[in-house]
């Protein structure tokens, strides 16, 4: 099974442009903008490109084109290099999963049978469909026994955008289109959504063209965003690290946002950057040797840490009076920052706590390194082709020297 869904397939854009037909009544005859305008791009298999821009900037038709809904008035797409146009278009949509804008699930069938659609499409016997429906809905999160019988009526917002992504991935197919996929629930929904489906994403490795209209939700989900100006003109295609530090454009500039430092620091976690290392100390060990490992740290305060390696509090000066460490603290270790935090929610416990740095832990409470504002302020300004996201696997920063030359509050 897990092999059956890891097939992927590349999908790819060269010199596409549609036109709609001249308009008919008083506009009759005048040229049409196009809605989509010489788009070349590429799409690596395994990938979730999010198409994003404001209404009526060709996202949908760019999508549409794909599974030749909509066909292009110039230019070629090829799925794993093949002229899409060389394929039926029922065949072709059998391989490419599509959750349509506003869900369009059929209210008239069960859940069961909405996503037993493309399997039946495919004549798949009963037991081999009703076993993948089962699969399908556990895979989305939705017990099985209570809600093949129930009607789309039946279900929540939320529960009808899973059966959404269910139905599309029931015939295992390399591509999916998601046309707003979460665009009708609630914001707590639909970051619950958008979490299950990037979880889900990591076991199915499909190539995923996602359309929305959020960009802090492109920023989330794309490993690659493409964005589109009115007119269905390409107006920037990167990384959301590259899109954030360098838009191409005003256009872009305003449609990511002011703020796009701090989006930027939502796509970090705390592992991601090179951290500044703490001497960590043992109560009644030689303050010689403490002394020692606290010239080597990047911070002049040493750590007491317990027999694991869990940070209680940073030192004070009295602590290192005698011969051997007595566990005098000047402070607590407070906040506790995680290796898997984003860099934003590290930044605002440290703001929270009115210090400038603080102890990170890994998953066993041990000492991984120390955070500071300096380090947080340095991560900005790593070029994205450095910078590691959550979706890219980059060398991390250089070995920049740091001093620490501030006190723990
Ligand atoms: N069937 C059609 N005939 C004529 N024009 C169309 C047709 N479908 C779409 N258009 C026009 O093409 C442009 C792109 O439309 P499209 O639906 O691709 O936009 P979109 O980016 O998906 O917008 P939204 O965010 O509102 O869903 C728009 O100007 C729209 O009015
Ligand atoms: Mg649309």
């Amino acid at each position: 099974m897990a092999d059956q869904h890891r097939q992927a397939a590349v999908v790819e854009f060269d010199h596409v442009t549609k036109r709609y037909d001249a308009p008919t009544g008083r506009d009759k005859g005048k040229p049409t903008p196009g809605a989509v305008n010489d788009l070349s791009m590429k799409v690596p298999a395994g990938k979730i490109c999010i198409l994003v821009g404001p209404s009526g900037c060709g996202k949908t038709t760019t999508m549409k084109m794909i599974n030749r809904i909509i066909e292009p008035t110039s230019g070629t797409i090829r799925l794993q290099g093949e002229d899409v146009t060389g394929s039926p278009p029922d065949e072709l949509r059998r391989r490419i999963g599509y959750v349509i804008q506003q869900v369009g699930l059929f209210p008239h069938l069960t859940i069961a049978d909405n996503v037993a659609t493309v399997p039946r499409l495919l004549r798949w016997d009963g037991s081999r469909t009703r076993a993948r429906v089962d699969e399908m809905l556990d895979l989305v999160g939705m017990d099985p026994s209570i809600y093949r019988g129930r009607y789309p009526k039946e279900l929540s917002g939320g529960q009808r955008q899973r059966v959404g992504v269910a139905r599309a991935l029931a015939a295992d197919p390399p591509v999916m289109l998601m046309d707003e996929p979460f665009g009708a629930v609630d914001p707590i929904a639909r970051e619950k959504l958008q979490n299950e489906f990037l979880r889900l994403q990591e076991d199915i490795g499909k190539t995923i063209v996602f359309v929305t209209h959020d960009i802090d939700e492109a920023i989330k989900m794309g490993d690659r965003i493409a964005v589109l100006r009115t007119g269905g003109k390409l107006a920037q295609y990167a990384s959301p690290a590259e899109l954030l530090m360098y838009p191409a454009d005003e256009f872009v500039e305003d449609f990511v946002g002011a703020d796009r430092a701090l989006k930027r620091l939502a796509l970090q976690r705390v592992r991601d950057i090179d951290l500044w290392t703490a001497a960590t100390v043992r109560s009644g060990e030689p303050v010689a040797e403490a002394r020692r490992k606290i010239a080597e740290a990047d911070i002049d305060i040493p750590l007491v840490v317990d027999d694991h390696g869990r940070p209680q509090g940073w030192l004070s000066e009295r602590g290192l009076a005698g011969e051997r460490v007595r566990p005098e603290l000047r402070s607590r270790a407070e906040p506790l920052v995680e290796l898997d935090d984003v860099l934003r929610d590290a930044l605002a416990d440290l703001i929270e706590s009115e210090v400038h740095y603080s102890p990170v832990v890994d998953p066993d409470g041990c000492l991984a390194g120390v955070l500071s504002l300096e380090v947080i302020s340095q991560s900005l300004h790593v070029p994205p082709e450095r910078a590691r996201t959550s979706t890219e696997l980059v060398e991390p920063a250089g070995d920049d020297a740091v001093s620490a030359e501030i006190e723990p509050a």
